[in-house]
């Protein structure tokens, strides 16, 4: 690069036109996934206190809003189930209730959106009285058994007619076992987005509010999510989960994590995926709801560093709201 005066960066900038014209990313609905929560109790929304402007939806409220977020663009939606905690038991047998909350969303928003992608995350968390994601044998999570408990799940959703199964787990070995489980079934064509590079982090706190599993944890996820000190990992996550049926890879949390996704979407080149979690979303909102920064913009402006980054697309609780924003 010649020197100053030769270079002067700020000819580039000086206009809106060259500002366009020069921009290297660009974000569009088509890369927003609406992450939301339905509920067996909401009626037909109810608020999640640490999250301003997220709501739990009944599932008719969520077909509703489902339509709407397709009209503006968004392909896909990912939904977590809120259930009546007196469903909960120390199995999480209704993760597999063909029956249940997601099932029955499910079918739900195939029949009234049928051309919108939906995403079922795959963990027993919200549905077990310990809130952990999966079955506890002596205090500790038990990978094997909990894999099996998660095909179940995985299987009883993509009956329901889920297009993308979602294991946000970290068990070991549970793609493989999912992918094994839906090719014998026949669901040839459903996808794996694996949360193959997932953090045990500070970040989902008012997500474990929204589907009511923050009071029932005990302890912690650090046996099974990694360590947020690590970066090297998460090669090693990511290349497994591909090898064992994976068709698109997320990592989580995002924002704090974008080194990660970089690294990620660098060494394998598949659809990558981030997750913009609830903690995130929080802090932005508080900050705007004080008037401490302009919350449209920092919005924006995160969802395109997401994208600066190399994620194909973002998972946030903010899309219908930038959607709206691109649309206008
Ligand atoms: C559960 C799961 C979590 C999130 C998505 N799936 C939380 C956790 O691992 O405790 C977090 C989403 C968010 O914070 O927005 N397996």
């Amino acid at each position: 690069m010649p020197s100053f005066p030769q270079t002067r960066f700020r000819r580039t900038r000086s206009a809106d036109w060259v500002r366009r014209l020069v921009r290297q990313t660009t974000l569009s609905p088509d890369d927003l996934v609406w992450s939301v929560v339905v509920s067996d109790r909401a009626d037909p929304t109810e608020p999640v206190a640490s999250m301003p402007g997220v709501v739990r939806y009944s599932i008719p409220a969520l077909v509703k809003a489902a339509k709407e977020a397709y009209d503006l663009g968004i392909p896909a939606l990912a939904l977590f189930p809120h259930i009546d905690p007196a469903k909960k038991d120390d199995q999480g047998s209704e993760a597999s209730n063909n029956q249940g909350l997601v099932q029955t969303a499910i079918r739900a928003l195939k029949d009234a959106v049928p051309d919108m992608g939906l995403i079922c995350d795959v963990a027993l968390d919200p549905f077990t009285t310990h809130g952990h994601d999966g079955i506890l044998e002596e205090g500790y999570v038990a990978n094997d058994e909990t894999v099996k408990r998660l095909c179940e799940q995985a299987l009883s959703q993509a009956y329901a007619g889920a297009d993308v199964i979602a294991p946000s787990d970290m068990m070991d070995g549970r793609v493989g076992a999912i992918r094994q489980v839906l090719e014998r079934e026949g669901f040839r064509n459903t996808m794996i987005l694996s949360y193959a590079a997932k953090y045990a982090s500070g970040f989902y706190g008012p997500y474990r509010d929204a589907i009511g599993s923050a009071q029932a944890l005990v302890g912690d996820k650090k046996t099974y999510q990694m360590d947020p000190a690590n970066r090297d990992e998460c090669i090693h996550e990511v290349a497994m989960d591909l090898e064992e049926g994976a068709d698109m890879v997320m990592v989580k949390p995002g924002l704090p994590y974008l080194d990660i996704v970089a690294r990620i979407k660098e060494e394998f080149g598949v659809p990558t995926f981030a997750f913009q979690v609830s903690g995130e979303y929080a802090m932005i909102q508080a900050a705007a709801q004080n008037g401490w920064i302009d919350g449209d913009r920092v919005m924006m402006e995160s969802l395109s560093a997401f994208k600066r980054a190399g994620a194909d697309g973002v998972l946030t609780y903010f899309a219908p709201q930038a959607a709206k924003i691109l649309n206008a």
